[in-house]
């Protein structure tokens, strides 16, 4: 018998469905604030673990009673939601897939694991993976992004760093805490971009776009998984037996924890798939969902699911023996005070966390127009700084800022003052971010008299995006457009500085600027990270993980779409178009500009011809032909002109990154697997159809800067 084996055999009924029950702490900035009657329960076993918890000594008071006043004395789970960091705020998720960068994603991922289990966490609700691309969805700052090979990635990297890959001991290590891919799953494709709506997608769109990702967080051990809070075509994810128990637990073996979302099982009644929380807690139990996440529907109903015959005991133990289980490779019996044995409170942030910041900050800046303005000149006299975001330092942190402390943030108007310090920055927010009163305006305009270049910082705020964030109209908000307006009336050159955690619809203002950076939401460096880009300190490598919209009616609009018998063209009406815009994006997947100038030439194989089972290497040349040190992101993708399914234009199979001096040149590999070239047959199984394809390089989506190259596959 093991150790999990004899406690369970020892727990009454009440003790096993606390271990499946997480209740919230409370926390408040001066410390916890804890409902009266949390501590009670825990004493009495009917709490197993607790989420929105931090900082060593209100962990530790709480796991005392849990190790020394139970009856049993098992330790506390204690969960927080570390998306882009804990006390040292990193990028937004959207921001940091910018970098497209898996070492980096990785690493800010173990770093905020470190502080956060410092703090006396050992699970996060992270990553999260949902694929988005409908930007009115404000989740879309929590993602890494419209496609579903950069979201696989992004998984991986997140598990790796959160969960202690390469340290001693992995999960057990006390710097490493169990990681929760989410939301399990299409939550992304909400009707019409309304967090929580409902979702209706095709069976080959989830298993081609919105899986991918969750089949390489559990083929990277990942430790939980959560369901979504939408239905899924009528089934809410919290029930959906053939996704979570069939798909997840049956098909890819997970074996994990599948944690609910917050109340979504006592949500089961209003989304009207059960008529009490007795018929909610058995089917979500059924279903496969171990802890109850703030609903107390498992505590109150399956004692009535059990009498009823709706679910049989056999199948709580298998729930608590998963949560036992996750407990043990935390090391949290061994252990329990080994996660919050220091605390960090009130400390100044570490400076390499703080240099990680910075790092990851300027790599996820993408530069999305620059008409010969940037860098910026360190000669440069006078800079008028305009902007509800150029000194908004609550703002910095983003939407889900987790410990991050406002203070700890650096705004752009500090940041460009300590990067030139020869120049006058003349500053004047003009509006607030929303509202609607322009009295403000008159002074912007008037601090601007005398500048040489205006920085003009506009956007959302931090809350705009995130959960419960979704925008009908994802565009400047209040009267910034009004602002904007009024700046251009100038006529000075206008360096845009975009704040957002979304795509935003602004192609008229972005049309009227000389330069436009997406600054995105980029945490406690923020504004030394984007003076390092407009001062040319670093040369900015930032690429868009996602298509940014014209216009809010292109929405959902992404770059692996399928062709349709009429494409676009320009003197054919029949075709698919629109009447009143084009129907590219503003700006493409991948696009991001270099103050250096990269040219690609010479895409090649090692193979114009493969059959299953072959390895390819994929080479393709690029040399810097710009004036400085730079480095240059390289985009591979797939296409398979004729198959039994129609196959998207474009399917991303490869990222390459280089860097070269002024001058020089290199090559970029790319290895690909004839898997790489398979698609999901009927029965959703990979299958290679022989014939021709192509593969395509470049720095970006847009189909005009491709270089392309036909394979053949042979039959086997
Ligand atoms: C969100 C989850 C989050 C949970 C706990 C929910 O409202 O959808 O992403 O992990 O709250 O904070």
């Amino acid at each position: 018998m093991t150790s999990i084996d004899k406690l369970l055999a020892a727990m009454t009924l009440e003790e096993k469905l606390g271990q499946l029950t997480m209740a919230a702490a409370g926390h408040a900035v001066t410390g916890p604030v804890l409902a009266a009657g949390v501590k009670k329960n825990i004493r009495a076993g009917r709490i197993g673990s607790l989420l929105n918890l931090w900082g060593a000594p209100a962990v530790n008071a709480l796991q005392k009673i849990a190790v020394e006043k139970t009856r049993l004395g098992v330790p506390l789970l204690v969960a927080n939601d570390v998306l882009h960091g804990h006390r040292t705020v990193f990028p937004i998720p959207l921001a940091e897939a910018a970098t497209f960068d898996p070492a980096l994603w990785q690493r800010s991922a173990s770093e905020a694991a470190a502080e956060a289990a410092a703090d006396g966490v050992a699970m996060t609700f992270a990553p999260m993976i949902d694929i988005a691309r409908d930007p009115r969805w404000g989740r879309i700052a929590e993602s890494p992004g419209e496609d579903p090979w950069v979201g696989a990635r992004f998984a991986e990297a997140k598990i790796r760093g959160f969960q202690g890959a390469g340290l001693s001991g992995g999960l057990a290590n006390t710097q490493a805490v169990a990681a929760t891919a989410k939301h399990f799953c299409a939550y992304g494709a909400a009707l019409a971009g309304r967090d929580y709506a409902s979702v209706d997608v095709s069976e080959r769109l989830l298993h081609e776009v919105y899986l991918p990702p969750f089949t390489a967080a559990v083929a990277a051990g990942c430790a939980a998984i959560m369901p979504a809070f939408n239905d899924v075509a009528g089934i809410p994810m919290t029930v959906h037996v053939p996704l979570l128990r069939d798909w997840l637990r049956r098909d890819r073996g997970f074996e994990g924890v599948i944690v609910s979302d917050y109340n979504a099982i006592a949500e089961l009644l209003r989304h009207g798939v059960a008529a009490d929380l007795v018929e909610a807690s058995a089917a979500a139990l059924a279903a496969g969902v171990d802890i109850d996440m703030m609903s107390g529907a498992y505590a109150q109903g399956l004692p009535a699911a059990l009498a009823r015959g709706l679910v049989s005991v056999n199948l709580i133990d298998a729930a608590v023996r998963r949560v036992l289980t996750l407990k043990e490779r935390l090391g949290l019996f061994n252990n329990p005070f080994g996660r919050g044995s220091t605390t960090s409170a009130g400390a100044p942030l570490p400076q390499v966390r703080r240099a990680l910041a910075r790092e990851l900050g300027r790599r996820a800046i993408v530069v999305l127009k620059n008409d010969y303005i940037l860098p910026l000149s360190p000669s440069l006299r006078r800079i008028a700084l305009i902007g509800p975001l150029a000194d908004a330092r609550a703002e910095m942190l983003g939407p889900w800022a987790s410990a991050g402390s406002t203070g700890d943030a650096v705004t752009i108007r500090e940041g460009l003052a300590a990067a030139l310090p020869g120049s006058q920055i003349d500053y004047a927010p003009g509006v607030e971010i929303t509202g609607t009163d322009v009295s403000g305006i008159v002074a912007a305009r008037e601090c601007c008299r005398r500048a040489e270049v205006i920085v003009l910082c506009l956007g959302e705020a931090a809350h705009m995006s995130g959960e419960a964030a979704s925008r009908a109209n994802p565009g400047l908000p209040g009267a910034q457009a009004a602002l904007a307006d009024a700046i251009f009336d100038l006529a000075k050159p206008v360096v845009l500085v975009l704040f957002s955690g979304r795509p935003l619809m602004v192609a008229t203002v972005a049309e009227k600027a000389r330069a436009v950076l997406a600054a995105w939401f980029l945490g406690v460096e923020a504004g030394h990270a984007i003076a390092d880009v407009l001062t040319g300190k670093f040369n900015p490598t930032g690429r868009l993980p996602v298509t940014w919209p014209r216009d809010v009616g292109q929405v959902p609009v992404y770059f692996s779409v399928r062709q349709s018998g009429r494409p676009a063209a320009p003197n054919d009406r029949y075709t698919s178009k629109y009447l009143d815009m084009p129907v590219e994006p503003l700006y493409y997947f991948g696009h991001g500009l270099s103050y250096s100038r990269f040219v690609l030439s010479n895409l090649r194989a090692d193979k114009s011809e493969f059959r299953s089972g072959n390895q390819l290497t994929i080479e393709v040349d690029a040399v810097n032909e710009g004036p400085s040190f730079g480095e240059e992101t390289v985009f591979l993708f797939v296409r398979d002109p004729v198959a039994s399914v129609a196959r998207p234009l474009l399917e991303l199979k490869g990222v390459g990154k280089i860097a070269l001096r002024a001058g020089e040149g290199g090559t970029v590999r790319f290895d690909l697997a004839a898997d790489d070239f398979c698609f999901l047959g009927n029965d959703w199984k990979p299958i290679l159809e022989p014939g021709e394809f192509l593969l395509f390089a470049g720095t970006s989506a847009n189909p005009r800067d491709l270089l392309s190259l036909k394979l053949c596959a042979l039959p086997n």
